[in-house]
């Protein structure tokens, strides 16, 4: 398809937002303090930033680059790019790695509307952090109701990749990115106001270096990869809508700088109120669903702050899935040469089958344990820190030393302003230490401490 043709973002900010809307999501809000939590806190947070530095904004040029040069999708712009080469399979990589995120993101992002209808219904109210812990395993023990929510997911995100990028992606996330972190800022503020508050801060802002451990630094790395969107293709996809009028870098910084930030607000807003409420033993996913709710309650007019937060987070979370299913549908479409209406439709499908296995991996499905971990914890741990670190790993070796820095510079300095040394320092990351980094994180884990 000429690039006339496709669709594309309208403006700069367009492209910022809904690059951003697809990297501010259950990856900031559900998943960083979970993963925080469990890996030492403090020194975690440290190894987090420092990667998204050195490898989440290299990478995340070079997903842009790849998009915006190549006008095509996942794996579509390997083989423009590299013609008779096998790196399609990186692209391919990307989108199975989009099918399995988005399977339990959608179990995830389903919660998230059952926890809308029980703030309606003020069930949280009196409940201790035990007492919630317990009526979040029920729920998430549960059938039809989180398979159901699931499904509200999947074909809202359904609907709007059908109506294509200009009109549904960038509509929908230019105006609620900024709603949603004045809120987490309120949250904050009471999260940290709390009696016994300070614990919480402590634990996520000094770090104890004796706690890390060869996979956290991964599990560090994975995360950063995870919610950045990048390491499988989402942004090159959106690279490839995005106009050459536009200035990569300051959009890349710009999106990095916002998911980092909502990311420590969101520590910032389960920690000092987990150990203020006394909810130390509530880890794994459940951590925001049982320690949020704990909050709302000691907040003046937490009852209607409850039902806007968890409206919020699920629309953070729209349009993190609309970026995983449009890494799909945009292949499917182009490469198969099938109508948007088809692609969407069997994208949406296929990938709801296995998000339902991740849902009732919960409940019925508990007993199927591979590597001692659930489907859902399967495809979270994989997705992650498999997935997007090799995809990550892949796609700098790809810029670097395929396509070469000075088709990766004429392409990056497109409207950009910045000082030529800037690009220049970015294409050395992306040729050395990205590539040596990521290998030495997943060689060293994989030798050392194994991969699961
Ligand atoms: N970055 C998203 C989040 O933080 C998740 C995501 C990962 C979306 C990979 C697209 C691609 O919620």
């Amino acid at each position: 398809m000429s690039s006339q043709k496709r669709d594309g973002f309208t403006s700069k900010f367009g492209v910022i937002a809904a690059a951003a809307g697809s990297a501010v999501g259950l990856g900031n809000i559900w998943r960083f303090p979970y993963i925080t939590g469990e890996n030492g806190g403090g020194a975690f947070l440290l190894m987090y930033i420092f990667f998204v530095v050195l490898i989440g904004i290299p990478v995340m040029m070079s997903e842009f680059v790849i998009g915006r040069r190549s006008g095509s999708n996942a794996i579509g712009a390997f083989r423009k790019l590299a013609p008779g080469t096998s790196w399609w399979l990186v692209g391919l990589m990307g989108i199975i790695a989009a099918f399995v995120i988005l399977a339990f993101y959608g179990t995830v992002a389903g919660w998230t509307l059952e926890y809308i209808v029980q703030a309606f219904q003020n069930s949280f109210s009196g409940k201790s952090q035990t007492e919630l812990g317990d009526s979040f395993n029920n729920f998430t023990a549960s059938t039809f109701r989180p398979v159901l929510w699931q499904m509200v997911v999947m074909v809202l995100t359904g609907a709007i990749i059908l109506r294509g990028v200009s009109k549904g992606i960038e509509k929908v996330t230019k105006i609620l990115m900024p709603l949603l972190v004045v809120l987490i800022i309120a949250v904050c503020i009471r999260s940290v106001t709390l009696p016994g508050s300070a614990k919480g801060l402590e634990f996520l802002f000094k770090p104890d270096f004796s706690k890390i451990t060869f996979k956290a630094v991964l599990m560090a790395l994975g995360q950063a990869a995870f919610s950045l969107s990048v390491g499988m293709g989402a942004l090159i996809t959106y690279g490839s809508y995005v106009k050459k009028e536009i200035p990569l870098l300051g959009t890349c910084f710009s999106i990095a700088v916002t998911d980092t930030i909502i990311a420590i607000l969101s520590g910032i807003m389960v920690f000092p109120a987990l150990f203020a409420l006394g909810g130390e033993s509530v880890g794994g996913p459940g951590l925001v669903f049982v320690t949020l709710p704990g909050v709302f309650q000691s907040m003046p007019g937490g009852y209607v702050f409850g039902i806007i937060f968890f409206i919020l987070v699920f629309l953070a979370a729209l349009t993190s899935t609309i970026s995983l299913l449009e890494v799909v549908v945009a292949y499917f479409k182009e490469d198969l040469k099938i109508s948007r209406l088809k692609a969407t439709l069997i994208a949406t499908v296929s990938i709801s089958v296995l998000g339902v296995l991740c849902t009732l991996s919960f409940g019925k499905l508990s007993y199927i344990k591979l590597f001692d971990k659930t489907i859902f914890g399967l495809a979270d741990y994989v997705s992650a820190n498999i997935l997007l670190t090799f995809g990550a790993l892949f796609i700098v070796i790809f810029t670097g030393w395929y396509l070469g820095k000075s088709k990766f510079i004429e392409e990056a300095k497109l409207a950009c302003k910045v000082n030529p040394v800037v690009l220049n320092v970015i294409a050395f990351i992306i040729k050395w230490i990205a590539p040596i980094a990521i290998g030495a994180v997943a060689i060293g884990t994989f030798f050392i401490e194994g991969l699961m």
